[in-house]
């Protein structure tokens, strides 16, 4: 057998396992998504609602845009690759398990597709002090959080008031925003470097989940 007619052995038995890894697109296209989507539900939860224990926020209903970003920042290392992020580092090797070119497309159409949660808030954060630290915030995220992709800032509304407090955290201390090429992550960062703690970091999280629906 030539070297040319063995790849095409390859590839022809590949296509018949659904792939190898290494095809431009899976081949269900994006009918692939709900079954993709069954490992991450063990940590975001059936209908992406997030689950605190494992620290995975709610996904559901984030713009398409975002999530995207978000992936390819966890797959290059611009998110959950910094030595002290070991809740990132969790999902930056759940994206590796992502093999394909088409998962990302399958996955992405399922997450945005899902409607988006409310999660009640836990933090016991002081929702008018928080309007008062919300105000520079209004510039990206808009007056209701519900975000302005030409900032390419994402919307607040459906996010865990505990994700909120810990990736404003995580900004600060600069274990998300500070990676060579990640610009949207830096723009961002100084916005977490003006707020004082953690205290007033879940008064803005209780301010944020007072704008849902608006
Ligand atoms: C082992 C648990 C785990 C699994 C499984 C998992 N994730 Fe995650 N994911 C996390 C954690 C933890 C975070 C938060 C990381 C951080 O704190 O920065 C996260 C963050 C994310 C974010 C960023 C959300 C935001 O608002 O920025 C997206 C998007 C995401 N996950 C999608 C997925 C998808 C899609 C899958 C399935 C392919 C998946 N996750 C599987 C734990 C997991
Ligand atoms: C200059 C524009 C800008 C301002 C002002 C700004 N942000 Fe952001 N914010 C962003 C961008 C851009 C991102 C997305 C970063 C990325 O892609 O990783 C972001 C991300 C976030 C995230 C992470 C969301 C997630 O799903 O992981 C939170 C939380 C957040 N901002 C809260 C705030 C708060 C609170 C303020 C005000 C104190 C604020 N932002 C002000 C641009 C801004």
């Amino acid at each position: 057998m030539t070297r040319c007619s063995k790849s095409w052995a390859l590839a022809a038995l590949c296509a018949a396992l659904g792939g190898c890894g290494y095809g431009p697109s899976r081949p269900e296209g994006d009918a692939a998504g709900p079954r993709l989507y069954e490992t991450c539900a063990t940590c975001h939860g059936a209908n992406g609602e997030g689950n605190q224990q494992f620290r995975a926020p709610a996904i559901a209903g984030l713009p398409e845009w975002y999530v995207r970003r978000q992936l390819e920042k966890f797959r290059d290392g611009h998110r959950g690759a910094h030595p002290a992020d070991t809740h990132g580092l969790r999902m930056r090797n759940m994206v590796r398990t992502l093999r394909h070119d088409g998962d990302f497309d399958a996955i992405i159409a399922h997450v945005t597709a899902m409607p988006a949660v409310q999660p009640e808030p836990v933090m016991g954060g002081d929702a008018a002090r928080g309007r008062e630290a919300f105000a520079p915030c209004v510039e990206c995220h808009g007056a209701n959080a519900a975000g302005d992709v030409g900032r390419d800032a994402p919307p607040l509304t459906s996010l865990n008031d505990w994700y909120i407090v810990a990736q404003l955290a995580q900004f600060k201390a600069g274990t998300r925003g500070t990676t060579a090429g990640d610009a949207t992550g830096a723009s961002m960062r100084p916005m977490a470097l003006g707020l004082a703690d953690e205290q007033q970091m879940a008064d803005v999280a209780a301010y944020i989940a007072t704008l849902r629906g608006q």
